[in-house]
């Protein structure tokens, strides 16, 4: 192996496991008890000092909580103070409990958190049977999914294979049911055949809506096995939501529903009602020739029409690749006029590789093109080819390649324009760092890692970027990031399958 590729291989190495230090540093934001009865998250940042307003709100709200007795469903929300000093909370408890329970519960996981965070201005506090969470900033209403915290059990499965689907078919069954619910709640228990049997508790808080709490608990069942893989039992821990599984009943027995678990493979029908069933059996019959008829029918169509367009496949080979490159290709006319003849107010910036402008194609499309700079070696042909390689990598964390533009010396490639400028304006702005919460920072690395893994290992062609950087990751409306600029390489026609160059190259 050369010495470029295995530093290449090396730098790769290196950012990926500080991802992977990353995302494990998420996970494990909060911390819990020794048995994990309690466990809680101070938010960085923000803080009060003993004896301040934000203090004296901050008391009076946990209070009103836990002497609050009318009947609300075990749910508390409620804001005090003024700006700056205002502190907005929300407490729930686990919605099988009574009043009484519910309310002793608060009492004691008030005192807790109180204690734990007794500086910063915004926290969150799970007690087994209750959650407590207050801030200054508004949190009423809204689907939060982070700090999360994942609350294994100690023991494990003798036997996990047939354990999973009937856990994951039971947490959804709960989700669904709790979604629609006004208590977003949701208990009940399904057995593994032959095992265990499993009991598990899913709620959201009651001011998200239905898509929200649905969506809260989709996914944090996704990270069911991060968490709690071949365990008997554990918990995931979010602000929004949460759920709880053990192979022991662990909530109130009014709370209890069964969930069927519908067989894999459908069970012999019973032997008893012989006349209906003989009636069920004609009609049976009956369904299942009809239904075979139909399946032959179709697999004739299909058949017929498949030989046929492999036929016409073989044949259009060649044609296809030609009007492949034939739709990438832009007039420059057209792209002149959409950048308005390249002016400098639609500059959007200046690459290695050239200046970017943005531009508007006449059916409103709007556009990013990459003027490139005239030394590049390559033959019109080879470019050709490498612009066709690099627009069939779709992947939604890269920047989509439209087409390209050639004309006597000019170099035109076009671009998907993402809106969101790049990330470098966002880190290393001081005004536009407040909007880079740890939620969007962590959702950008995410995205950036899969893009290079799409690039690195599951394109149609291997891709290092070698220069990625912070100004190379654009961000969309919704601050997902895509990678752009990879494959430039190529299209300058600089060698990046041999080991042999000597030079090192790359950001
Ligand atoms: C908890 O209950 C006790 C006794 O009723 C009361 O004195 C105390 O103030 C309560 N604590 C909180 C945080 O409300
Ligand atoms: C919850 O508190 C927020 C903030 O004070 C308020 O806007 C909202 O109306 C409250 N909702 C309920 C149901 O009490
Ligand atoms: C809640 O769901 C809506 C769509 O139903 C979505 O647009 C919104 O982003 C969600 N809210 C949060 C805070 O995630
Ligand atoms: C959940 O399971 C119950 C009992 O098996 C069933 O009646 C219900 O339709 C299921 N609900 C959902 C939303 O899947």
């Amino acid at each position: 192996m050369g010495c470029s590729r295995s530093l290449i291989l090396f730098i790769n190495l290196a950012i990926t496991s500080n991802l992977v230090a990353l995302i494990i540093a998420q996970d494990d934001d909060a911390s819990c008890t020794e048995r994990a009865d309690y466990c809680w998250k101070c938010t960085d940042g923000a803080t009060y000092t003993p004896g301040d307003m934000y203090q004296v709100n901050l008391k009076s709200l946990l209070s009103s909580f836990s002497s609050n007795t009318q009947n609300n469903y075990g749910f508390y929300n409620s804001s005090m103070g003024k700006h700056p000093n205002n502190v907005n909370g929300i407490a729930l408890c686990r919605g099988d409990l009574s009043q009484d329970l519910c309310q002793a519960c608060l009492n004691t996981s008030i005192g807790r958190v109180l204690q734990t965070c007794s500086t910063q201005k915004e926290a969150i506090f799970w007690a087994e049977r209750c959650m407590v969470r207050y801030s200054y900033n508004l949190i009423y209403g809204i689907e939060k999914q982070y700090p999360v915290k994942y609350v294994p059990g100690a023991e494990f499965l003798d036997n996990p294979q047939p354990f999973q689907p009937v856990l994951d078919y039971l947490l959804h069954n709960l989700s669904d049911r709790a979604a629609s619910s006004l208590k977003k709640f949701a208990a009940g228990h399904a057995t593994v055949p032959g095992a265990e049997t499993i009991y598990a508790l899913v709620q959201c808080t009651p001011d998200i809506d239905k898509k929200n709490c649905s969506n809260c608990l989709k996914e944090s069942i996704l990270e069911i096995e991060r968490c709690c893989g071949g365990k008997k039992g554990g918990r995931v821990l979010k602000p929004s939501c949460s759920f709880r599984y053990e192979i022991n009943s662990f909530f109130l027995p009014t709370a209890n529903s069964l969930v069927d678990i519908p067989a894999s493979d459908p069970a012999p029908a019973p032997k008893e009602e012989k006349k209906k069933s003989n009636i069920k059996q004609i009609v049976i019959t009956i369904v299942v020739v009809l239904v075979a008829f139909v399946t032959i029918l179709s697999s004739i169509c299909i058949f017929l029409r498949l030989t046929k367009r492999r036929v016409k496949l073989d044949e259009d080979e060649n044609s296809k690749e030609i009007n492949l490159v034939e739709s990438l290709q832009y007039d420059f006319e057209t792209i002149r006029s959409a950048t308005d003849d390249f002016s400098d107010a639609n500059k959007l910036g200046r690459g290695g590789f050239g200046a970017v402008y943005k531009g508007r194609l006449l059916n409103g499309q709007p556009i990013a093109v990459k003027r490139l700079s005239k030394y590049s070696e390559q033959g019109d042909r080879e470019f050709k080819n490498e612009v066709m390689l690099l627009a069939q990598l779709q992947h939604r964390n890269l920047v989509r390649l439209l087409g390209f533009c050639l004309k006597t010396d000019e170099r035109l490639l076009i671009y998907e324009y993402v809106p969101n400028t790049s990330l470098d304006h966002f880190i290393f702005d001081t005004n536009n760092h407040e909007h880079l919460d740890w939620e969007t920072r962590y959702k950008i690395i995410g995205g950036i890692a899969r893009g290079i893994l799409y690039l690195h290992e599951d394109s149609r062609v291997r891709i290092i970027h070698r220069d990625l950087k912070t100004s190379n990751i654009l961000l969309d409306e919704d601050m997902n990031p895509k990678i752009a600029d990879f494959g430039m390489a190529r299209l300058f026609a600089i060698d990046q399958t041999q080991g042999d160059t000597r030079t090192v190259r790359g950001t």
